[in-house]
């Protein structure tokens, strides 16, 4: 982040302000009915709990995730979205859609833990990344080598865009990868696709949303169908719930007072000489009049273990670089300063994902780019021992040298971000947290969680606020009495 050379700035800060309209489309009023129109609605396969209410009684935090808020008003376009999104003949193995690895039961990501998700013809090829949550990525604007944070502070870098590298600038553009992948929903082509649609059972609703010529042109057609499953990953609430413990307590709502443990990981995810996870993972206003997004859309190194368990990663001269490819292709470092790239000839952004979006990131089980971790535990362990005990996360050579940052070729190591907690301090030395602290720090990360039952005997809060003391002050009585009238719903 830091270290990638400013080149151009305000043209690009410009363009990716302007590029979030476009981006974020009107979002339907909540509303009854959609769920009719289309019979395979997220909102009737997650239905039960519904955003926070003061009388679901018993005091729990739902283990999965549940998605559904009011059912959403949806235009025909996201309708046709919808339909999509649910339909297996859309695969060539006729046996998966994107709820396969995008379960809205499951914060729309895998419902197994999986490092990667199989796909396929025949389902049995294996993908190279972990499959990412879609929920709340209607506010990611395009990807831009200046691209402009969130935070307003932070010089441009790279930032924005869908997927871990940022490779297509829309949720619609986004589309066409995984239904052209030959190890995800393997379609010979984008006519095969558009067949499919143009003889399947809503061909209707897609000529009513989008003309009665819409099929007359296959790769327009494409594109059509790219924007429908925009629109409802757009329109449909679920996709955008804000219904965690944590909003409720960021809006001083009944049920958001924060648990002790929960309050003090909060504390230690914003505070600079400790988590400082927010440094990237953004708490507070974000573009399109988000809130709370927990990614400021960055891409950094932070250098994850190689995961051995991914096929590809078989072959010892295959490295998954993220940002400079091979996935993405306009950044392949060019020693000779020519070609596509974008003035990084000598690799400087190699081995840099985004950073990923943490809201609902406790119903997951598989982290990261590559997937190697499958508990928020070996996570937030990770993050403070990378350094001080770096032969717990990587192997050894020959000779018995750990061999850190395993999964990039050690020309790119410069890369690798150096902000706290990963601040590259000596191994043998003191970690940044405590295990105390990093419990407290996961159990926080729960209350990202959408979909919070509020208990039935919860009282307002008094706002403590987001950076308060490291170690909160335990409220006295008079301190928690209900005097404040903004704290009631
Ligand atoms: C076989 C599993 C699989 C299927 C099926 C699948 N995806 Fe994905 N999806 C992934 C993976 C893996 C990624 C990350 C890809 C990358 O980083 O290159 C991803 C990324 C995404 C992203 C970007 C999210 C982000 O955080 O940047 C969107 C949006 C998305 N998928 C939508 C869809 C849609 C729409 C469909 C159906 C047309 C679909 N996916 C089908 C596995 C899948
Ligand atoms: C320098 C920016 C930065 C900081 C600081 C940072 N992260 Fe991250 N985080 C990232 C990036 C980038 C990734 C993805 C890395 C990859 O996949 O290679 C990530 C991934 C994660 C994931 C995996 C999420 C998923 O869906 O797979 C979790 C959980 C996480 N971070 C939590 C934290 C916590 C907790 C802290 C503070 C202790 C923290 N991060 C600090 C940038 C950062």
């Amino acid at each position: 982040m830091r270290k990638f050379p400013l080149v151009l700035c305000l043209a690009a800060a410009a363009l990716s302000l302007a590029a979030c309209k476009d981006q974020r489309q009107a979002s339907g009023p909540a509303a009854t009915g959609a769920a009719a129109s289309a019979p395979v609605a997220s909102a009737s396969s997650t239905a039960g709990v519904s955003a926070p209410s003061a009388d679901a009684g018993a005091k729990v935090v739902s283990a999965s995730v549940t998605t559904a808020a009011a059912p959403s008003k949806l235009t025909p376009a996201a309708q046709v979205g919808q339909r999509m999104f649910f339909d297996p003949s859309l695969s060539g193995s006729g046996r998966i859609s994107c709820a396969t690895c995008h379960d809205p039961a499951h914060a729309y990501g895998p419902a197994n833990d999986l490092s990667v998700q199989l796909g396929g013809a025949d389902m049995k090829q294996a993908g190279t990344r972990a499959v990412p949550t879609l929920m709340y990525k209607d506010y990611t604007e395009p990807y831009s080598d200046e691209f402009q944070n969130p935070d307003m502070i932070s010089p441009p870098a790279p930032g924005g865009g869908m997927t871990w590298d940022g490779r297509a600038n829309t949720i619609a553009e986004q589309a066409a990868i995984p239904l052209l992948a030959a190890n995800e929903m393997a379609n010979p082509s984008a006519e095969a696709v558009v067949a499919a649609l143009e003889h399947g059972p809503y061909a209707d609703l897609f000529r009513q949303a989008f003309g009665q010529d819409a099929f007359a042109d296959r790769k327009h057609a494409f594109e059509l169908a790219g924007a429908a499953l925009q629109s409802f990953q757009t329109e449909d609430r679920s996709f955008h719930p804000y219904s965690s413990k944590f909003d409720l307590f960021r809006n001083n709502k009944i049920g958001g007072t924060l648990t002790a443990a929960e309050l003090h990981g909060l504390r230690l995810f914003v505070d600079p000489n400790k988590g400082n996870c927010v440094a990237c993972h953004l708490i507070g206003g974000g573009n399109g009049g988000s809130q709370d997004i927990t990614s400021d859309y960055s891409f950094a190194a932070i250098g994850v273990p190689r995961n051995r368990k991914i096929p590809a990663n078989d072959d010892p001269n295959y490295f998954d670089m993220g940002l400079c490819g091979p996935l993405r292709t306009d950044h392949v470092p060019d020693p000779r300063g020519k070609g596509n790239n974008k003035g990084d000839k000598n690799g400087e952004t190699c081995g840099m994902f985004k950073t990923p979006i943490l809201r609902n990131v406790a119903t997951r089980q598989a982290f990261m780019h590559n997937g190697v971790f499958h508990t928020l535990d070996e996570v937030v362990h990770f993050y403070n021992t990378r350094d001080t005990d770096p032969g717990r996360w990587y192997p050894r050579d020959a000779h018995g040298k750990v061999r850190k940052f395993d999964d990039l070729p050690a020309r790119y190591h410069a890369n690798i971000d150096d902000q706290m907690p990963l601040d590259g301090r000596r191994a043998g030395s003191k970690t940044p947290m405590t295990e105390d602290e990093l419990k407290d720090l996961v159990t926080f990360l729960g209350t990202l969680t959408d979909g919070y039952a509020v208990p039935a005997d919860a009282k307002p809060t008094p706002n403590v606020g987001v950076f308060g003391p490291a170690t909160p002050p335990t409220p006295t009585p008079a301190q928690a009495a209900p005097t404040q009238k903004t704290a009631a719903r």
